[in-house]
């Protein structure tokens, strides 16, 4: 019998994906194949995503249907790792689910060990204890879409318990990689051919490793041969001192977009989801961003309808929306997740049609200050790190350093080349030109 394969989905974050590549390295080390099939594993693993209901029920029911498949081949191992994993624990065992394993982002060395003895017993098995220090800092798994962009964890975890968020409880305390470590892990990428790389954190710009900050962390990396450029997300507002305003405004490699979560625009609000800060805080630190650093792209998370918010708080989301202008931005309606401090001091008292109705302004609003802010790009010219061909065959698609998608007629260029692109029309998500000349 030859080994035994393993397909694995991945849900959520771009944390997830890095660590199912972890799983990925674990276990191909341990003698396991990996098929893109899920109807030719052996062992079916869904890495999941439980920071909105719908994400998690989503989960559910993907299980539900690799259920399905156990009935045509004996001993189909299904597992579920990540946050709903952590979340949900042994609940995933209740009958009918059909789960056979359970593990938690810390746990993910034991699983060898864990579908041995599934395999051996015939019972459950579950692993969710969170440790402080596990960073799978020896794993380097970062391998990746089409060796253009590299994402690197260089710290996990969140301290931060904002009153809404489940991740602090199903990843854990906030840890960091030492730096020479992750330099050695990036070093090896650019080797690899990779041209950027995403340093990614739950609270990246947190990050801080006996005195060594995430400014220096940057600059470090920096100066790796082969890098040309650096991103990093997600962070939080609370951890912008100057240092790193300045690394991003004055070193040509770092991009220039900074993802910064609003959440709410209302200082009540935003105190009650412990954010610590407030809208003219916020606004504030926009507007020294956007002086200090030129063309910078600005995108957000905005959550509508926690609990008791009411219209005119809602209205100063959009206000500060207005005054910001975002690039972009991700909008959730509030979702009520079991454990965290909002579940249990605030009873979700905005109806689905309220919350409905919000996020509608909020999208249209956004989608008028996206167009226009993209109409500022037309005639310019940038440099666009290809990332491969565009839904029309015939064109290619990458991104500028603000991390929009630029879309251009393929002049044959290849992943991971630099392209010189004229913008002549734009939508609220894309710019569309013409290459001008290869760069390199
Ligand atoms: N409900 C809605 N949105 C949420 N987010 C996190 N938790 C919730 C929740 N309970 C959003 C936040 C965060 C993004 C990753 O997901 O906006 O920044
Ligand atoms: Fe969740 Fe807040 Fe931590 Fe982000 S910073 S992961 S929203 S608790």
């Amino acid at each position: 019998m030859g080994a035994a394969k393993v397909y694995i989905e991945t849900y959520g974050c771009q944390m997830n994906e890095y660590d199912s590549e972890i799983v990925r390295r674990v276990l191909t080390g341990n003698g396991y194949d990996f098929t893109d099939t899920p109807e030719d594993a052996d062992i079916i693993f869904l890495n999941t995503c439980a920071v909105r209901a719908n994400a998690q029920r989503k989960v559910l029911q993907r299980i539900d249907l690799f259920k399905k498949l156990k009935g045509r081949k004996q001993g189909l191992l299904i597992g579920v790792l990540g946050c709903v994993a952590q979340n949900l624990k042994t609940e995933l065992f209740n009958s009918g689910i059909g789960v056979d394993v359970v593990a938690g982002p810390d746990s993910y060395r034991t699983l060898p060990e864990l579908l041995r003895r599934v395999q051996e017993t015939k019972e459950t098995r579950c692993a969710t204890t969170l440790s402080v220090e596990e960073t799978y800092s020896d794993l380097f798994p970062a391998q990746q879409s089409g060796k253009v962009n590299a994402w690197v964890a260089v710290m996990r975890g969140c301290d931060n318990f904002c009153s809404f968020c489940v991740v602090p409880y199903t990843r854990g305390r906030e840890r960091c990689r030492a730096p020479d470590n992750i330099i050695e892990e990036i070093t090896a990428l650019a080797a690899k051919g990779y041209k950027q790389v995403t340093l990614l954190g739950q609270n990246v710009n947190s990050y801080k490793y006996e005195g060594f900050t995430f400014a220096q962390l940057i600059s470090a990396v920096s100066r790796i041969e082969g890098i040309r450029r650096i991103r990093f997300t997600s962070p939080h507002p609370k951890d912008f001192p100057d240092d790193l305003l300045e690394v991003v405004a004055d070193n040509d490699k770092v991009c220039k977009h900074i993802h910064l979560p609003l959440q709410s625009g209302n200082t009540r609000i935003l105190q009650m989801m412990n954010r610590t800060y407030s809208k003219e805080e916020y606004l504030a630190l926009a507007h020294r961003m956007r002086e200090r650093i030129g063309n910078l792209a600005l995108t957000t998370d905005i959550i509508v309808g926690f609990p008791t918010e009411t219209r005119e708080e809602y209205e100063d989301t959009l206000d500060v929306m207005r005054q910001v202008e975002f690039d972009a931005a991700f909008m959730f309606k509030y979702s009520e997740r079991a454990g965290t401090a909002a579940a249990q001091k605030y009873p979700d008292d905005i109806s689905a049609a309220e919350k409905t109705d919000r996020i509608t302004r909020l999208v249209d609003l956004q989608r008028s200050i996206s167009l226009e802010r993209n109409q500022r790009h037309l005639n310019e010219t940038y440099d666009v790190l290809v990332e491969g061909t565009a839904r029309k065959p015939d064109q290619l698609r990458g991104r500028n350093d603000e991390n929009k998608i630029v879309v251009f007629p393929d002049n044959g260029a290849q992943a991971g080349d630099f392209v010189n692109v004229r913008i002549e029309e734009v939508t609220p998500n894309t710019l569309i030109g013409v290459a001008v000349q290869p760069v390199t």
